[in-house]
């Protein structure tokens, strides 16, 4: 892995590798099976945890609370703390990541012992009301700093409440989930739009009970202990995202296996596909309620898209890879209805409009999203342009992809893309693309 900053130029021809690539373990499912092993009543593992930064603040988190993690080759075995472990006041460094630090509180608001919950500058910038305050009125003993990080918890008995959500957020509906399994009586999350649903899969495919909604928006579980469970985590279709990102701005083509084909995850194939390019997913398999398979991407992408309302949601973290492939593109894009993007890893919405103005794309910022103009040309001459990554490790990839078609980039904080997929700088590599140090 290539640390500190990355200059990445354009590869001498599309990107075709000759054989199927393979992603990291895709992080929300990762984040989830962790969680849910360390309080299960029994032993689990867990196989093709991605190896990014993300997941492993999660597994410190959960051995900090007790639980031992023993890895032998690609299997993580969790053993959980054992009944009476005796905690006070454990500090967990969730670092960067969001469903740590949010799923974790679910996971230990019904539990004996106190905790004080933190992250990086990043984490600590972005919102935690949106879930301290369900799960106080569950009961929950929880506190912020002025809304953010530090959070302290100190586990209380629970109840169940009925909770309409006031943003999509996965993440705040599995935490209510996950506390709800420790609660008296049943707990109804309602969110007012889609979204990922691994939490409800992974409980139902477990054994809990699970009351879905016909349209998937209301989710009802009740108190349950969970088994001991053996569980193999699919790739990460947001990291497949720019795999599949970097084939369509060179004319390429490339095949993904065992990449999770959750539906609630997969809108930006269709994206690629409306912008021009040729793609196929084939499920060929399940693992804990989650389909997976094979995807296939052909030819360059030419035509702009318009990302609106629930398309938003679906492809959430997929945008600015997106709107990187839209800068490439000679069209208009646009994306509306996603200010959720200004509380991301960073303000994305902020930082991808910088990003690609300076790789030559006309950009607007809007209040909730941008319009991309883009360019299909690539910049004359060596000399790299700067991208900073802000904190950002989809930011930093998006820029890598951008850059492969526009022009030399300079991605400031290149290392931070080792939150997710830290990997891509060799996938660069193998397509031909200048990646190192210099020019
Ligand atoms: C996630 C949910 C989404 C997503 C994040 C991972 C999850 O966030 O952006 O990267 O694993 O539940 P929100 O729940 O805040 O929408």
């Amino acid at each position: 892995m290539v640390s500190g900053d990355l200059i990445v130029g354009p590869p001498p021809g599309p990107f075709a590798p000759t054989g199927p690539l393979r992603v990291p373990g895709d992080k929300s499912i990762a984040h989830r099976a962790l969680i849910l092993a360390a309080r299960a009543t029994g032993p689990a593992t867990v196989t093709d945890a991605p190896p990014g930064l993300d997941v492993a603040a999660t597994r410190r988190c959960i051995e900090a609370l007790g639980a031992k993690v023993v890895a032998d080759g690609a299997t993580l075995t969790i053993t959980p703390a054992p009944s009476g472990h005796e905690r006070t006041a454990v500090g967990l460094d969730c670092a960067n990541s969001g469903t740590t630090m949010r799923l974790l509180c679910g996971a230990l608001a019904g539990r004996p012992g106190a905790a004080v919950l933190d992250g990086d500058a990043s984490l600590r910038r972005r919102p935690m009301q949106r879930v301290t305050e369900p799960l106080a009125a569950m009961g929950a003993r929880i506190s912020t700093t002025d809304g953010h990080a530090p959070l302290h918890v100190e586990g209380a008995e629970l109840h169940g409440i009925s909770y309409e959500c006031p943003v999509p957020s996965a993440q705040v509906k599995s935490a209510l989930l996950i506390a709800g399994l420790d609660a008296g009586s049943p707990t109804t999350v309602t969110l007012p739009g889609p979204s990922r649903d691994h939490t409800e899969r992974m409980l139902a495919a477990l054994g809990v009970p699970v009351d879905v909604s016909a349209d998937g928006r209301t989710v009802a579980v009740t108190g349950a202990d969970l088994p001991g469970f053996a569980l193999t985590v699919p790739g990460d279709v947001s990291s497949a995202a720019f795999v599949l990102g970097l084939a369509a701005v060179t004319a390429g083509s490339v095949r993904v296996e065992g990449v999770g084909l959750n539906p609630s995850r997969t809108r930006v194939l269709d994206v690629l596909e409306s912008m021009g390019c040729s793609v196929q997913a084939t499920t060929t398999d399940q693992t804990v309620g989650e389909p997976l398979g094979t995807v296939e991407l052909s030819g360059r992408a030419t035509r702009g898209f318009v990302l609106e309302a629930d398309a938003v949601a679906d492809c959430i973290d997929e945008i600015p890879l997106l709107c990187a492939v839209a800068a490439c593109v000679d069209a208009e894009s646009v994306v509306r209805d996603a200010e959720e993007l200004r509380v991301k890893e960073s303000d994305r919405l902020a930082t991808m409009a910088r990003g690609l103005r300076m790789l030559g794309a006309e950009v607007d910022e809007l209040v909730d999203g941008l319009r991309i103009r883009g360019r299909v040309r690539r910049r004359s001459g060596r000399q790299p342009v700067q991208v900073m990554a802000s904190g950002d490790h989809r930011v930093a990839l998006a820029a890598a992809v951008a850059g492969c078609a526009l022009g030399p980039v300079e991605i400031v904080g290149w290392d931070v893309a080792a939150v997710s997929y830290a990997e891509f700088a060799d996938v660069l590599a193998q397509a031909g693309a200048v990646v190192g140090d210099h020019v």
